[in-house]
């Protein structure tokens, strides 16, 4: 996009360490646990650190994708979510590994939690790749988180400014908007 100023947060090799120490421990945790496991794509904000983060999880699992458009980018205090993709299979007595790209005010979280919770899955394991505390309007538990940061906004990696920037390698922040 024209005009826009870029600057490096979080770099790859960062991101790259982070999502392996993820993996790993969620490799640990599920690893004596026979009942299935299915790792979720909250899309479209997730899809790379979920396909970073799938690759460092020693096990056998199901991956599933759930889509949804959040309406309080303009309006902060609405909570309105929209479903633009439901799963695919049932999560009824799965353990469910939820994959964020980031947690703001908390708001798509706690939907999320709620729709899931209501398709009675063994248990919930929550992952964001981001959480910005300083935003938080509702408290969530936040299983494992990439990194914590300060209430600013971020791109790449993923995450977009009005749909740009998702293919950034890195997490950067927007250094002129206003
Ligand atoms: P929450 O419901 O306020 O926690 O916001 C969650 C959603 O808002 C995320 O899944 C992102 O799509 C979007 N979002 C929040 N903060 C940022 C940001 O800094 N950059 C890009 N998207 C963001």
């Amino acid at each position: 996009m024209m005009g826009i100023k870029i600057s490096n947060m979080i770099t790859e090799e960062k991101i790259q360490k982070r999502t392996q120490e993820i993996g790993t421990a969620l490799s640990e945790k599920f690893k004596d646990d026979t009942s299935p496991l299915v790792v979720i794509s909250v899309l479209k904000g997730s899809f790379i650190f979920y396909s970073d983060l799938i690759r460092q999880i020693d096990l056998d699992f199901g991956c599933e994708f759930l889509g949804v458009a959040s309406y309080h980018a303009n309006v902060k205090s609405s909570g309105e979510v929209k479903m633009t993709l439901d799963l695919a299979t049932p999560i009824e007595g799965k353990n469910v590994v939820l994959v964020e790209d980031i947690v703001d005010t908390g708001l798509t979280m706690q939907y999320l939690l709620s729709y899931l919770k209501a398709r009675h899955p063994k248990s919930i394991t929550t992952v964001t790749l981001l959480h910005k505390p300083e935003a938080t309007q509702v408290q969530c538990p936040l299983d494992y988180i990439g990194f914590s940061i300060s209430n600013e906004f971020v791109v790449g990696y993923g995450l977009d400014y009005q749909g740009y920037f998702r293919n950034l390698p890195y997490i950067g922040k927007i250094e002129n908007l206003n």
